[in-house]
């Protein structure tokens, strides 16, 4: 069982993740995205950047462990979940117009991020763009069973090229200074 598997580690993640949100990248996705598109988000977790896309566009939210959509759906039923993961993404031939996520990909390794940017190319409309953030650096690490694996930006450009024009991918700030980075690019 994994780390958001069970009930202590989702709460854990919750008190941990209290005081952050993804409202600053979402200004940013908006730079790129028109309001009213469809956006997916992968690894909602417990919804915080859901709730800020709902303002702009009509929103999935999704996460691989059923207990955060089930606490999700206590509180807003009529919000459109799906139990997914990120890897294979099997959205029974559903499309978006966008694919974001924020802090979630780096629990990949590098061969599954590889596997879930092909299939999220398969899972967007022409035209269509991914926003995902990462934390920056050169490590690899792992924490009761969950994996971190950090990237560096020139990394990310060339694990994308093929498939993606790179309209940005920049440091940020989470935490401590240049800790993060996110990525917006558009399905070629
Ligand atoms: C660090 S939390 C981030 C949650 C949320 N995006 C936020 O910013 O608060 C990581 C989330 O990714 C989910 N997750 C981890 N691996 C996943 C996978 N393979 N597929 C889908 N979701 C996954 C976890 O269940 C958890 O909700």
């Amino acid at each position: 069982m994994g780390f958001y598997d069970n009930i202590n580690g989702v709460n854990q993640y919750i008190q941990m993740a209290k005081g952050y949100d993804g409202g600053k990248l979402i200004e940013i996705l908006r730079r790129y995205l028109p309001d009213k598109s469809t956006v997916l988000e992968i690894g909602m977790g417990p919804g915080v950047d859901l709730d800020i896309l709902q303002k702009y566009y009509t929103v999935t939210g999704s996460d691989n462990s059923s207990l955060f959509l089930e606490r999700y759906k206590k509180n807003k039923d009529h919000v459109d979940l799906m139990l997914l993961d990120a890897i294979t993404l099997q959205t029974d031939n559903r499309k978006f117009d966008c694919v974001y996520s924020n802090k979630v990909l780096h629990h990949l390794t590098r061969d599954n991020l590889k596997k879930s940017l092909s299939r999220q190319k398969e899972v967007l409309n022409s035209d269509g763009i991914l926003f995902h953030s990462f934390w920056k650096g050169s490590k690899t690490e792992n924490f009761e069973g969950l994996l971190f694996q950090y990237y560096e930006t020139k990394e990310l450009e060339n694990m994308v090229k093929e498939d993606y024009e790179v309209l940005e991918l920049k440091t940020y700030t989470e935490m401590e200074k240049d800790d993060s980075i996110h990525i917006v690019l558009k399905k070629k």
